[in-house]
């Protein structure tokens, strides 16, 4: 049996017995069957590892630290289950007791099961598992920094600053439409947050933008095009001014939106040109709509004005003169463009990473500034990390880490190995050869979705 289908045999069995602890009371010899099969799925996975964790990013489950393949029932209830006891990790240590495996239940659902003994909310799950003195089963967050291995996925605290910009904006939008000023402080907030942890590791939050799971295309769009701009931008400059005021021009460009009508914004059908002449319209918008609220720079107002505009001076809206972009639109722009591409959007499905690299290179000089393709392919590469790959082994593969000296040979950690599953988790540099005949160990072949 696979690792993969080891992982999957322990959730079900989980899955069980929270959900037969719903029926039965403790210790039935039900539930005492079920927990029986937890702990033999433990053992077996502990043969070739001390640990065992499940972990919870959004609605996917992961398993020491990596999501799974496909997303099946089992695992999303359990993700489910773990989110609303606010529990984003959960580790089996070797050395665990049957006695605590039934602690750990009890914790997750007895109270939910004898309705007269609900536990108040706010006491966390963690201390109630060490007040029965269970040690050798944590819950938790995912912490990249501290656990090497949970590298591939991004830790709750960059979650929670996505979550926040993409709610605050769409704030922010809610006030534009209703012709309230746009709160601009909350605004450099979020972009300051977003900032801090990109600062510290730039790969969670990237991973992050690229996930594409995510409801509420404007939003989730503006917030990945901020983290791209600051991102950029902490690449080329030092100066934590510079890089703040990219972002807040960011996430402010797209706010003219709010005067086209969303039949028109979400539609499949063939747009009229009355309708387009709209769209067109919605860099003026912008404009106007940020001149009137306090407090935004004249930065963000240029980026919004210029930011369907190109580096070949076409573009829109027209100009009586031909204008050469602000850098910071540059930047912007690219941004922009890169995750309109790789979003599925109802009238357009998603470019794969690797297509999206070409249509970059193909445009640089055209739409996009030369210099900056190189910046964002150098950080991004061809799979920027989160992206699943099959490799000429056969294996599949996540890439966690762009190499800039090649886009296609990123360092990734093997999802499915192919011969010895010991080499499951592995971290490889696909830029690593063979010593004795130069050539490459691994290669990624594509992409997959
Ligand atoms: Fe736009």
């Amino acid at each position: 049996m696979s690792t993969a289908s080891e992982y999957l045999e322990l959730v079900r069995h989980l899955m069980a017995a929270v959900n037969g602890r719903r029926i039965y009371p403790p210790r039935h010899p039900a539930l005492d069957r079920t927990l029986s099969r937890i702990e033999q799925a433990l053992h077996h996975l502990m043969v070739s590892r001390d640990e065992v964790q499940l972990g919870v990013l959004g609605n996917h489950l992961l398993a020491d630290g990596l999501p799974w393949e496909e997303q099946e029932e089992p695992l999303s209830l359990l993700s489910q289950e773990l989110r609303s006891r606010k529990i984003d990790k959960l580790t089996f240590q070797r050395g665990f007791t049957r006695t605590d495996l039934d602690c750990l239940l009890e914790v997750l659902c007895g109270d939910q099961a004898s309705p007269g003994t609900l536990l108040p909310e706010s006491v966390p799950v963690a201390d109630l598992l060490a007040g029965r003195g269970v040690s050798r089963i944590r819950v938790g967050h995912l912490n990249l920094e501290a656990e090497p291995s949970a590298l591939g996925a991004a830790v709750p605290s960059e979650r929670g600053a996505y979550e926040d910009a993409v709610s605050g904006l769409s704030d922010a939008m809610d006030c534009a439409s209703t012709g309230r000023f746009i709160r601009t402080r909350q605004i450099v907030t979020l972009v300051e947050s977003l900032m801090e942890h990109l600062a510290r590791d730039p790969a969670p939050m990237l991973m992050l933008s690229t996930l594409r799971g995510h409801s509420e295309y404007t939003y989730t769009h503006i917030v990945n095009v901020t983290i791209l701009t600051i991102a950029q931008a902490q690449v080329l400059t030092d100066d934590p001014e510079i890089i703040r005021e990219y972002g807040i021009a960011a996430m402010m460009h797209d706010m003219g939106k709010v005067k086209i009508p969303k039949e028109i914004l979400d539609s499949r059908a063939r747009l009229s040109e009355a309708d387009f002449e709209l769209i067109r319209r919605h860099p003026i918008e912008s404009l106007h709509l940020l001149r009137e609220s306090p407090g935004v720079s004249d930065l963000a107002l240029i980026v919004a004005f210029e930011h369907h505009r190109r580096f070949d001076l076409t573009g829109y809206p027209a100009l009586p003169a031909p204008l050469p972009q602000h850098f910071a639109t540059r930047v912007v722009t690219l941004a922009d463009a890169y995750d309109a591409m790789r979003s599925n959007r109802s009238y357009q499905r998603e470019v794969p990473p690797e297509q999206a690299l070409q249509i970059l290179q193909q445009q640089s000089g055209k739409m996009f500034d030369p210099v900056l393709v190189r910046t964002f392919i150098r950080m991004m590469g061809a799979f920027p990390p989160g992206t699943r790959l099959r490799l000429d082994t056969g294996e599949e593969a996540m890439a966690l880490k762009a190499n800039p000296e090649d886009p296609f040979r990123p360092i990734v950690r093997l999802v499915v190995g192919t011969s010895s599953e010991g080499e499951r988790l592995k971290l490889v540099n696909l830029a690593e050869r063979d010593p004795k005949t130069g050539a490459y160990l691994r290669s990624a072949t594509c992409s997959l979705p």
